[in-house]
């Protein structure tokens, strides 16, 4: 196998793969190696090309850390998280969809009985979270356990900040035996993606924003039904149709009620303008082999 030229590299490459003991792992790079050869060939990748190419991916490499994935954020932005996720997540329409997980899931976060304040300090506007967590015959789902997690008023996570200030904004819960939930948070904000990286040069370079539209994290698991990782998106919001990591889902999209000061769903009094969100959500049963 000499003297390979343009038309023939590809095949080459793949009968070298004739070996490998998972047909799984042939399959994808068998796929992915044609894929890599039509682009290069499509586009005319030139040398340049193929080296700035190298020097982002060694960049997205550097900035990783337990802390930071860069790679994921990549994968975000290029749409294959999204995609990923509503190609393993089909399910009936009457099921809420899921959306990309996001990097600020913490595991471990603390647990709240309901009614509680998961704000715990984080920075915000009022809002009184409320809901049911359904099966597809609308019955009950009882004691589903709900982990909720959110940016503050400033866009910023927990997480995002130095030091350690314990959980903020996020928590777990578990709904009621006739599948009731509520809590206190905040309101949700917009906020941009981290870009102070490769990632946010390559959005720039392409006349991207970072931004994402204001949203609240919900991963809800119960037994005998499949694990449903959403967000519910604040209507009105002006980063709804341009998402930047394009997790946006119509169904997904709700209001926060704004309320003048006085009497809240918690039977206390709010000196200030509070919120309310209402959202039901409606689990996929798993799947029985
Ligand atoms: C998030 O919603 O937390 C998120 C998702 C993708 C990239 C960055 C943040
Ligand atoms: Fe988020």
């Amino acid at each position: 196998m000499r003297n390979l030229d343009e038309d023939t590299i590809t095949q080459a490459v793949l009968a070298r793969h004739t070996g490998a003991a998972d047909p799984r792992l042939r399959e994808v790079m068998t796929s992915l190696v044609q894929h890599l050869h039509a682009f290069a060939r499509d586009i005319r990748l030139t040398e340049e090309e193929w080296f700035a190419g190298i020097r982002f991916l060694t960049e997205v490499g550097h900035i990783t850390d337990d802390k930071r994935q860069e790679f994921i954020l990549l994968s975000d932005t290029l749409g294959l998280s999204m995609l990923v996720t509503a190609l393993n997540n089909r399910k009936p329409r009457e099921c809420t969809e899921s959306t990309v997980f996001g990097p600020f899931h913490v595991e471990g976060a603390p647990e709240y009985p309901l009614g509680a304040d998961v704000a715990n300090g984080a920075r915000g506007e009022p809002c009184f979270v409320r809901g049911r967590v359904l099966g597809l015959d609308g019955a009950p789902v009882p004691n589903a356990e709900l982990q909720v997690w959110q940016a503050d008023a400033d866009g910023r996570y927990d997480v995002q900040y130095a030091g350690d200030h314990g959980h903020r904004a996020r928590g777990t819960l578990h709904a009621d035996a006739e599948g009731h939930f509520h809590f206190k948070s905040i309101r949700a904000e917009a906020y941009p993606i981290p870009h102070d990286g490769p990632v946010g040069r390559m959005l720039d370079a392409l006349g991207r924003h970072p931004w994402r539209p204001a949203h609240l994290h919900f991963m809800i698991t119960a037994p005998g039904f499949e694990r449903l990782i959403t967000h519910v998106f604040r209507d009105g919001d002006r980063y709804l149709d341009s998402d930047a990591v394009f997790g946006v889902r119509r169904s997904l999209i709700a209001d926060w009620v704004e309320h003048p000061p006085g009497p809240t769903p918690d039977g206390g009094i709010s000196e200030v303008p509070y919120y309310t969100l209402d959202f039901d959500f409606v689990l996929n049963p798993e799947r029985t082999a």
